[in-house]
């Protein structure tokens, strides 16, 4: 009896799993985080390259965004400041530009760099 019982809560347990695997399938996420890794290098190579130098080595006027330390760090949410707003010694403000899940896609693309 116990052992019956259990298997239906699964059951119940997995339909509902289901269903809401479902109905977050159904209308394209607005809550997308960042866009894929190949957009944003896209991207990079488009608006950044021309500063930064091809995957970020620098060589232009920007810096080396390969680098293990950035000056105004490299934490996520730091790196989406500087592409949004862009930094006083010549970095310009994205964010009039791109929206949110592009500008976050780039720091991830430059975090993935090495
Ligand atoms: C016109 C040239 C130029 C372009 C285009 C440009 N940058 Fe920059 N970027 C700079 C310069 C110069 C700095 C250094 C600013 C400073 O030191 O105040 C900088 C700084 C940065 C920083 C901060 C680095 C640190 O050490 O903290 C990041 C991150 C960055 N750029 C990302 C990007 C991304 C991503 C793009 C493309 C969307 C981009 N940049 C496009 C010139 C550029």
């Amino acid at each position: 009896m116990v052992g019956r019982y259990c298997r239906l809560c699964l059951i119940v347990f997995f339909a509902a799993t289901l269903t809401a695997c479902n109905q977050q399938s159904q209308p394209p996420s607005p809550a997308v985080q960042s866009v894929l890794p190949e957009q944003a290098a896209q991207r990079y190579n488009e608006l950044c390259a021309a500063c930064h130098g091809k995957q970020g080595r620098g060589g232009g006027v920007g810096p080396d965004l390969s680098a293990s330390r950035y000056k105004y760090g490299k934490e996520r949410s730091r790196i989406i400041t500087s592409i949004s707003e862009g930094r006083p010694g010549g970095m310009p403000g994205y964010n009039s530009h791109l929206p949110a899940e592009e500008i976050a896609g780039l720091a991830d693309y430059l975090i993935s760099l090495h």
